[in-house]
Order: C-alpha cells, then structure tokens, then sequence
C-alpha cells in the first residue's frame, strides 16, 4: 500500500521521507491556505521532496477553467498529479487532462457510484474522503470496500486513495480492504509506530542491557 502525506508542511513531509515512508503528496486548497505560502511555489517544493504524485488541486468550477489550471499546474513539475472536484465539470476535465497523459486525482468522493464515473473517464486516482462519512454517522470504510470491488470487478485501474484519514485505525482498515493508496496528516502516520509495549519492552532491554556494562 501507498502511503501519501496528506499535507503542505514541508518540514514533516521531509523528515518522513527519510525514512523512507513517503510515496507521494495530496494537498487541497484549505490545506494551501492553512500554509501561508504561495501555491506554485509550495508545491514546486513539495515536488522535489518525492518522486511520486504530488496532488495540486484546480479551483475553476468549469471544465474549460480546471483544464487551463490543470495544464498550468502539471507545469510546476513532472510529478504533479491534478486534483479535480467529483463534479460533471471535474469529471469532463479529468476526461480531457487524462488524455493529455496529466496523472489526476478526482476527490471530494462519497459514494460508489461517483468512483465508478471517475474511473471511467480515466482517473489516475479516485479520493473517498472516510473522516468526513463518519462524521455523519455513515461507514467510511464501506465505501472504499465498495470501491475496491466495483472496480476489481471491471478490471479498472484507477487506484483507490483512502483520503479524509483520522486515525491509525483508518489505516489497518484501509490495508485489510485493499485501497491501493492511503493519504494521511503527518501525525497519524508518525503514530503508526506507537505501541505502550513496544516503549516498555525497550526500556527493559536498555536498563538489562546497561547492567552487563558491554557496549557494541
Ligand atoms: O485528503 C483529503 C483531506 O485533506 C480531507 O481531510 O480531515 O479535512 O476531512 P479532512
């Protein structure tokens, strides 16, 4: 499984990276906005921090604004990946931009049936945001249950990136269902690695090890 950092702190998106957990970025406008920064410029930067898809989402509404914005953002760097809302409008653009070879990533999805129209005008990605379902009592995980087998079943190879992720819980599920990508907030990610026993197992390692008085 892919994991994407969902965020424009490029500090955090770095120090993950070194350690080799990065495949690529996802960024949207709030998160551009909650940067401070420029967008062309942070994503240029994103850029160079990954050799995978750096998502940079359009703002037009219409088809012909986010193709002109898309061709623009494809621009910064050869790993952007354009981000399109799941309208009609971002699904005709999609349409267009994946013929141009532009890598999208078609987002704000919350049910089966529009992933299936984005992977039928060729997304590269589909993003179905599980957080904001749950926040309304429905299953965030069923949808991307239902997503990985609607498109198994037609052979579609738009790949199913688990967006909208809150918690290390939200990871294991994604991983037992099949999304071929996770993005996430750089602490949830960080959190993965915490478990109470693995702390109180290695402090009892160190303080035995620290009485044979050996060094390595
Ligand atoms: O990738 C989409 C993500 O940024 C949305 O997350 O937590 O704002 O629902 P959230």
């Amino acid at each position: 499984m892919k994991f994407f950092i969902d965020s424009a702190d490029l500090d955090a998106i770095a120090e993950l990276a070194d350690i080799g957990l990065v495949d690529g970025v996802t960024t949207n406008p709030s998160i551009i906005a909650k940067s401070g920064r420029d967008f062309k410029e942070v994503i240029a930067e994103i850029c160079k921090l990954t050799d995978g898809h750096v998502s940079a989402e359009v703002v037009g509404t219409d088809a012909e604004d986010m193709i002109r914005e898309g061709r623009i953002l494809r621009k910064i760097a050869d790993n952007v990946c354009v981000k399109l809302p799941l309208t009609m409008a971002g699904l005709k653009a999609c349409n267009q931009l994946s013929s141009e070879n532009i890598p999208t990533n078609v987002t704000l999805c919350f049910s089966a049936n529009q992933a299936l129209l984005a992977a039928k005008v060729g997304a590269t990605y589909i993003s179905p945001f599980i957080g904001r379902l749950d926040d309304i009592t429905l299953d965030g995980m069923e949808l991307i249950e239902d997503i990985r087998t609607i498109y198994d079943n037609f052979g579609y190879e738009t790949e199913v990136l688990a967006a909208s992720i809150r918690s290390v819980n939200h990871v294991k599920e994604c991983a037992l269902v099949g999304a071929d990508v996770i993005t996430a907030p750089p602490k949830v990610v960080k959190s993965l690695a915490d478990h109470v026993l693995t702390d109180k197992g290695l402090a009892a390692f160190l303080k035995d090890w620290e009485a044979t008085g050996q060094s390595i």
